[in-house]
């Protein structure tokens, strides 16, 4: 046998030689859930994340810093009673989010990537991402400018990046449109550009309190079935404008974050979402697998499978525990 590939495996250090894909701590994105109550409340469904409050991010994020961890993006968290029908909770310039980004700006100035979600969900009182009619159908033009809003006080705070998660059609160039006339061309635009109608956002939902409280997101986010639905999705939120896409979640579309990085010229991020994170983390605590060697593997296939930032509930641990040196 003159063919051997076994020996360009014989030692760890020619393993890590000859390694094709490596995950770097800057391509990790740490997601924060911020309340407008003080201190911390954890959530039930996702060990090891909570919900802050703005001064608790604050020291939270600082810590992260120490470990390498530079980039967050932001989830609101809203009180029933501040819920309506236009989520004008989620577009006051003054809101949660524009309060904790202007915070965060002083705090850290250009240390700390911000990227902060927007959609409406957590603020409607229907739970929809877009404006719900009577009749039960979500109005997507309608819908358009309060994500608009919503971005351009996120920008206006000091968001680097608006993300909006909606998956309403014309959005990107909606928000790009707004945020030029106001002043702010260079705050960029990640879409979540190619986003499923998902089970695994379960752990998300009651962390966010953000479930829609009549039918499901299926008439706006993609059916799982769909892959070339999938990568046109994403092509038309770069010929709108965004800076950056996004394949959301990752590791059941594995697939989809390759093909997606073969159509476009853009950067791609993937979101292993909170379903994801939450199977790691019921198995790792019943002693069923090795936890930080399945999340090593987990974040090496998302970047194997071409994406460049990876939005992780993981980060702050890999990086505290040294995970990826
Ligand atoms: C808001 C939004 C969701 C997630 C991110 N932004 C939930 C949803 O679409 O229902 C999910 C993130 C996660 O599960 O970690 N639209």
């Amino acid at each position: 046998m003159r063919i051997r590939p076994r020996r360009n495996r014989k030692t760890a250090l020619l393993r890590d030689s000859l390694a094709e894909t490596r995950v770097h701590r800057e391509q990790l994105i740490q997601p924060h859930f911020v309340q407008d109550k003080d201190g911390i409340t954890p959530i039930g469904a996702m060990p090891g994340i909570s919900r802050m409050g703005i001064e608790p991010l604050v020291d939270q994020v600082g810590a992260d810093l120490e470990h390498g961890l530079s980039s967050v993006l932001l989830f609101g968290v809203h009180d029933s009673d501040e819920k309506d029908e236009h989520a004008s909770a989620a577009t006051d310039p003054d809101g949660l989010i524009p309060r904790a980004v202007r915070r965060l700006r002083d705090v850290f100035g250009d240390r700390l990537t911000i990227m902060t979600d927007v959609c409406l969900c957590g603020a409607m009182s229907s739970g929809h991402c877009g404006v719900l009619e009577a009749s039960g159908r979500i109005l997507n033009d309608e819908s358009l400018p309060l994500l608009a809003d919503m971005a351009l006080a996120h920008a206006h705070a000091g968001a680097d990046v608006v993300a909006p998660s909606d998956m309403m059609d014309g959005r990107v160039v909606a928000i790009r449109d707004r945020l030029d006339d106001d002043g702010m061309s260079d705050t960029a635009i990640l879409s979540y550009s190619t986003k499923f109608a998902s089970a695994f956002y379960g752990p998300f939902r009651e962390a966010a309190d953000s479930s829609p409280q009549s039918g499901d997101r299926k008439t706006y986010q993609l059916d799982p079935r769909n892959r070339r639905e999938a990568v046109r999705e994403s092509i038309l939120d770069q010929e709108e404008g965004a800076d950056m896409l996004m394949v959301k979640p990752a590791l059941s579309y594995l697939d989809i974050i390759r093909d997606v990085a073969d159509s476009t010229d853009l950067p791609l991020a993937a979101y292993n979402v909170s379903g994801e994170y939450g199977m790691v983390k019921a198995t790792a605590e019943r002693g069923w697998i090795d936890e930080r060697a399945v999340v090593l593997e987990i974040l090496t296939s998302i970047v194997r499978a071409g994406a460049g930032l990876v939005i992780t509930y993981h980060a702050r641990e890999a990086l505290e525990q040294g995970w990826l040196q």
